[in-house]
């Protein structure tokens, strides 16, 4: 990486820490960009990566991550061999970061802003102009969505794979997500696969689950 790619991701970094996250400083988001780069966020993924085996599974798949912030999964997903990403999230300034930094790093991703709670299949369909996705990421976005009403219709846009996890704030977290999911995602198999860290060292809370059609 040259010295102008270097500089211009610390700009980047001072940016995305103004609309970083409750409870830190810095991103809200831990940023693998290559082996020489991490941007550190206040929200470590080393724990989510290993319980998702550093998604694997998106090799030679499309992918969407829904609620995707500044990008950090969306280049994980593009680093683990996606053929193609988009990553979609109500923030304006999140989707304009996260555009400027696959400028920066030059990766080819696709960002659009969508308001999840106004959106539908048909709409969502229309604003990232394709129909359906191979993998989906459902990433500690249910709380702060109308997730009764995205769950009904997420799974109609994926053809093989959504990876849901949830928040640190219930001790029953667990229970509740599986329920949402098990009522929602009809003609998937849902398994649970671990608790993924919450912010920095925290290692405990945010269950993951692993559906598939
Ligand atoms: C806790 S962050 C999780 C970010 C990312 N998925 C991750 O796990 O690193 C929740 C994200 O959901 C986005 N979000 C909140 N409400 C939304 C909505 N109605 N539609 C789309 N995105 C939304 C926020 O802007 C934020 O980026």
């Amino acid at each position: 990486m040259n010295k102008d790619t270097k500089d211009a991701i610390k700009e980047w970094e001072v940016k995305a820490a103004l609309i970083g996250g409750r409870g830190f400083t810095g991103a809200y988001q831990t940023i693998f960009i290559d082996d020489e780069c991490t941007i550190e966020g206040g929200r470590h993924k080393n724990v989510r990566n290993n319980i998702l085996n550093n998604l694997r599974f998106v090799k030679d798949k499309t992918v969407i991550d829904f609620g995707c912030n500044v990008g950090g999964v969306c280049i994980d997903a593009k680093n683990a061999g996606a053929t193609s990403v988009v990553g979609v999230d109500i923030s304006q300034s999140a989707i304009g970061l996260a555009k400027e930094l696959v400028g920066i790093v030059d990766l080819d991703i696709d960002y659009k802003v969508i308001d999840l709670d106004a959106t539908d299949e048909e709409v969502f369909r229309e604003t990232v102009s394709r129909d359906n996705f191979d993998v989906a990421l459902l990433l500690s976005i249910w709380r702060h969505i109308d997730i009764e009403k995205f769950a009904s219709w997420v799974g109609n846009v994926v053809d093989s794979i959504i990876v849901f996890e949830g928040h640190a704030s219930m001790a029953n977290e667990r229970n509740i997500c599986e329920d949402i999911l098990r009522r929602n995602l009809t003609g998937f198999s849902i398994r649970y696969l671990g608790e993924a860290g919450n912010y920095a060292k925290v290692t405990t809370g945010r269950p993951i689950f692993i559906c598939e059609k």
